[in-house]
């Protein structure tokens, strides 16, 4: 089977570390390498959490690299209230065995891409500061990259971190322009799915009914996060984002409906760190346009197109998501 080579770029939450274990028990990925980043929490903490990820996962030998401490133009901030003061729902898990690699996230992004052109496809679910960094370092970067998968964005959808704003994308508006405006093939995983795609009860009960280290781990580590969306839901359940953007990056196909458009994040005022898209019908691109811009090499003088899902198969995904805990 072609698996997919992946390298990760997370804030590592408790919807992180819920992707990286479905990253694990997918046959069809690759995880070569993490990237660290600030966001829910500070970004040496994400390194720490994503070496106890991998090791509780056998994938000891898959290096953790430390990545931007903070946004590109504005200060940290971080949201303990959501993933805990330890990102991981206070669990107060173990000190992995091994630390973070020497060399640093960007510089990471940068090597691999350059050992593996054309090969690996760039997950990233936290805020863009990473990649944003690598485009301006070298911007032939776009180029040598399979694919970019982002978790972050609303189009129809309201904020989570302001009015207007998905949380990622809110963290560091800048990086996020620069990553949207490069020329890759960009798929945007916000909010219009991530929201509506849930872990409920009945889920919950079949997670329960696995019994895996791994199951047990996701458990314990959602418990905060489903008391935190049940202030928000009135019922325990929770989104499922960086969970659906990582099962994108393996399988684009539980996107069955999207749109191809030039996103454009706004960076002043109080919608700070919103989405943008032209969604009115008689400005639509052919749809075929991504597609042929990529053939060209993208040698086109309009912003390059990005893939903003807007409905999913929820429930294949979610089983699925099941399926890798066992
Ligand atoms: O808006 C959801 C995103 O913000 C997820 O990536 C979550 O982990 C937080 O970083
Ligand atoms: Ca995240």
């Amino acid at each position: 089977m072609d698996r997919r080579k992946i390298l990760l770029d997370a804030d590592v939450g408790i919807d992180d570390a819920i992707a990286m274990l479905h990253l694990a028990g997918r046959s069809d990925v690759e995880l070569l390498a993490v990237g660290s980043v600030h966001g829910n929490i500070p970004a040496d903490l994400a390194a720490v959490n994503a070496r106890h990820l991998l090791e509780l996962c056998g994938l000891d030998d898959v290096p953790v690299a430390y990545g931007a401490r903070q946004p590109m133009a504005q200060p940290l901030a971080t949201a303990e209230w959501v993933h805990g003061e330890d990102g991981l729902g206070n669990t107060n898990q173990p000190a992995p065995k091994r630390g973070p690699v020497a060399e640093d996230a960007v510089s990471q992004i940068l090597r691999l891409t350059r050992e593996m052109p054309g090969e690996i496809d760039l997950l990233a679910v936290g805020p863009l500061t990473n990649l944003g960094l690598a485009l301006c370092l070298d911007p032939e970067l776009a180029g040598r990259v399979r694919s970019v998968v982002v978790m972050g964005g609303a189009i129809a959808h309201e904020g989570n971190a302001s009015a207007t704003a998905e949380a990622n994308i809110w963290h560091d508006p800048e990086a996020a322009n620069l990553v949207f405006g490069a020329e890759w093939p960009v798929t945007m995983v916000g909010l219009d799915v991530t929201q509506v795609t849930r872990l409920r009860t009945k889920e919950l009960a079949e997670i329960e009914a696995i019994g895996s280290v791994r199951s047990k781990f996701a458990l314990k580590v959602l418990s905060h996060y489903l008391d935190v969306y049940q202030r928000t839901f009135g019922t325990r359940e929770c989104p499922l984002h960086d969970p659906l953007a990582a099962g994108i990056v393996a399988d684009p196909t539980y996107m069955t409906e999207w749109l191809d458009r030039a996103v454009e994040v706004n960076t002043t005022g109080p919608t700070r760190g919103a989405t943008i898209i032209d969604r009115r019908a008689w400005m639509a691109p052919a749809a075929d346009a991504r597609e042929t811009r990529e053939r060209n090499g993208g040698k086109d003088a309009t912003p390059p197109l990005v893939r903003v899902p807007m409905k999913v198969d929820g429930p294949r995904f979610v089983a699925d998501l099941i399926a890798s805990l066992k």
